[in-house]
């Protein structure tokens, strides 16, 4: 039987400063303490993150965020079995703050360093709050990110697709903008959309006609866009009605575009034959109650178990970043003091990157 491990993670490769304390085995691991400071309101006038100011806030935040966590935890440095940190993808100077800040720790205290990408710490996640088994098939749908990942082992990721442009969140976003809806975009646009109708604008579905499992999301902005300004040019202004009826009819085309690929990706996956199959969500897009029915209902109808973890921490947490830096120190994985911050690093090594950065930095 493995021996239990308490590991500190910390987390800030993009708009939020986490930390977390996590203990157990890489199949049975408990969250002691995870703490998140937020940046929202420090970037709510400038439309996206910026860099500069969620690298400052990181660095300002980030001991206090640890030393949280070790108090909620109840629990000294000295109980610590390693300091895993997320080394990567994101914003460059707020993964260097988070590193220099583990390493820092981590000379002071002789405890191992561990390096964690940050989109592992998403994959992973299913596994620390549900259990599952490999293989599992992944969605990782947020404002950064947005793939579909065949999670093999703790180091073995097969990715099938992601956006070749926007992520959904951003997408989501930017609808909410050109409404003139506050931000974030997704749970306004969800609620405006609540009371429209999605078939009155007849927005594209990009990418279903192309084979394969790659998404895009930049031109349903674009027609939103241009369904708004119809709108606009006929009545001088944008009445209530359309604007519900704008939310849900993009809504309801980001829910089939993802809802198609994701029967795709399953397909690929049920080919494996797992024994019990598991799809699997995460990140802040999967709060949305459209796209959730959707997936649940392509899973049901391919016999497939669908596994949302809580929203804390399908969102970006400490936590998942000290579980699966477990899981890697479990294997015999450890980092030392040249351990560097690396704005992309995609998980699938066979399957490079194919996004620059947008406003929540690199999406390898
Ligand atoms: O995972 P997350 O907290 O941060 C990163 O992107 O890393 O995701 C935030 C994104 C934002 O773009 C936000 O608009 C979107 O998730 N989001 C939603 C909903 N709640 C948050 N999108 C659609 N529907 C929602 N209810
Ligand atoms: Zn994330």
């Amino acid at each position: 039987m493995t021996a239990e491990l308490t590991i500190l993670g910390i987390e800030s490769s993009c708009d939020d400063t986490a930390a977390a304390v996590v203990r157990g085995t890489p199949d049975r691991a408990q969250i002691l303490s995870s703490v998140v400071f937020e940046q929202t309101t420090l970037h709510a006038d400038f439309g996206g993150v910026v860099p500069e100011i969620a690298a400052r806030a990181h660095a300002e935040k980030i001991d206090y965020c640890v030393e949280d966590a070790l108090q909620q935890a109840g629990i000294t440095l000295d109980a610590i079995d390693a300091i895993a940190v997320t080394a990567g993808p994101g914003l460059i100077g707020g993964v260097l703050s988070g590193v220099m800040c583990a390493k820092g720790l981590s000379a002071a205290t002789g405890k191992p360093l561990i390096g964690v990408n940050h989109l592992a710490g998403h994959a992973l996640t299913p596994r620390l709050t549900d259990g599952v088994a490999f293989p599992y098939l992944m969605l990782l749908v947020s404002g950064g990110h947005c793939q579909f990942l065949l999670v093999e082992g703790p180091e073995t990721y097969r990715r099938l697709g992601s956006t070749i442009d926007d992520a959904p969140g951003e997408a989501f976003d930017k609808t909410a903008r050109l409404l003139a809806l506050p931000q974030p975009g997704g749970p306004s646009v969800e609620a405006t959309a609540r009371n429209g109708n999605p078939g009155k604008y007849k927005l594209p579905r990009p990418l279903l006609d192309r084979p394969g499992c790659d998404m895009s999301f930049s031109g349903l902005k674009t027609a939103l866009l241009r369904a708004r300004d119809g709108v606009v040019n006929e009545h001088g202004g944008l009445p209530k009605q359309d604007r519900h009826d704008l939310c849900a009819s993009f809504q309801e085309a980001v829910a089939d575009v993802l809802a198609e690929k994701s029967r795709r990706a399953l397909e690929i996956y049920l080919a494996l034959n797992p024994t019990r199959p598991v799809f699997a969500v995460a990140g802040g897009v999967a709060a949305n109650t459209a796209i959730r029915t959707a997936l649940n209902a392509v899973c049901a109808k391919l016999e497939t178990e669908f596994v949302a973890p809580p929203l804390a921490l399908c969102t970006d947490n400490g936590a998942m970043i000290a579980y699966a830096g477990l899981a890697r120190f479990a294997l015999g994985a450890q980092d030392d003091l040249t351990l560097s911050a690396r704005p992309r690093w995609p998980l699938d090594k066979t399957s490079p990157a194919l996004l620059g950065s947008g406003k929540k930095g690199a999406k390898a």
